[in-house]
């Protein structure tokens, strides 16, 4: 079986139907979903729009999703981030409005093996940034492979006769996975990429192979940038685009 495991769209519609029609995003069998469709993006609907057109999604919310379908309140955002879930509230219809609120709480678990999570396995809003956070992710995880997004930062925790690897996802590398370790993996983000690199990527996991393949792809981020100046949202979620930051 092919998973295809993508997250933090973020309302950025150029990303994501680049995303959506590359070749490789769609020659697999089921796609999961980390969490946050909106926030930060000028284009929440389109971006739900298509989202709910997939199939084959298993998928659980992020904290944007929460926040923005008024389920949180932005308080404890930062200032660009509040400002743009404010901005997505007054734009996003009713109908989308109502999806985004019953999306379901991570975690979750898929075809009995494969856990999702946004943030991390006992709390959907906790950041997992370092081999400390990944322990403990990992130590309440029922199964031996996870999949969480958050942090928009590709990279794998590996825990294996109680030791704590980790590998930074890069390029298009391909992982072997062995049945003596338990592997947390974050596929980065599709709309917001934060490791120094604007290209947005995913996670391909074959799971008859036991193989995790990486990948990224570019995309018209100047577009998405135009918008976000155009719909009066803050400049650093523009310029973020470009740097990966
Ligand atoms: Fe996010």
């Amino acid at each position: 079986m092919k998973y295809l495991v993508f997250s933090d769209i973020h309302s950025n519609l150029e990303a994501f139907e680049k995303f959506s029609g590359l070749k490789r995003a769609r020659a697999v069998d089921r796609y999961l979903f980390l969490g946050d469709l909106v926030g930060y993006g000028p284009n929440p609907n389109e971006v739900i729009d298509r989202f709910r057109e997939l199939s084959g999604v298993s998928f659980v919310r992020g904290n944007h999703d929460k926040v923005i379908s008024n389920l949180e309140s932005s308080s404890l955002f930062n200032p660009a981030a509040a400002f743009s879930a404010e901005w997505s509230k007054l734009h996003i219809s009713e109908e989308n409005l109502r999806y985004l609120k019953d999306l379901p709480r991570g975690p979750a678990v898929v075809d009995g093996f494969i856990t999702l999570c946004h943030g991390s396995t006992f709390d959907e809003d906790y950041y997992v940034f370092s081999v400390f956070e990944a322990a403990e992710s990992l130590r309440m995880m029922e199964n031996s492979i996870g999949f969480f997004g958050h942090t928009h930062f590709p990279i794998i925790y590996m825990l294996r006769n109680g030791k704590i690897d980790v590998v930074a996802l890069q390029d298009s590398c391909k992982i072997k996975l062995d049945s003596n370790t338990r592997y947390l993996v974050n596929a980065g983000s599709i709309g917001q990429p934060r490791d120094k690199n604007p290209n947005p990527s995913f996670v391909i996991y074959d799971s008859s192979r036991r193989e995790i393949q990486f990948i990224r792809f570019n995309y018209d981020y100047a577009t998405t940038q135009r918008k976000i100046r155009e719909a009066g949202l803050p400049e650093l979620l523009a310029s973020r685009l470009e740097s990966g930051v």
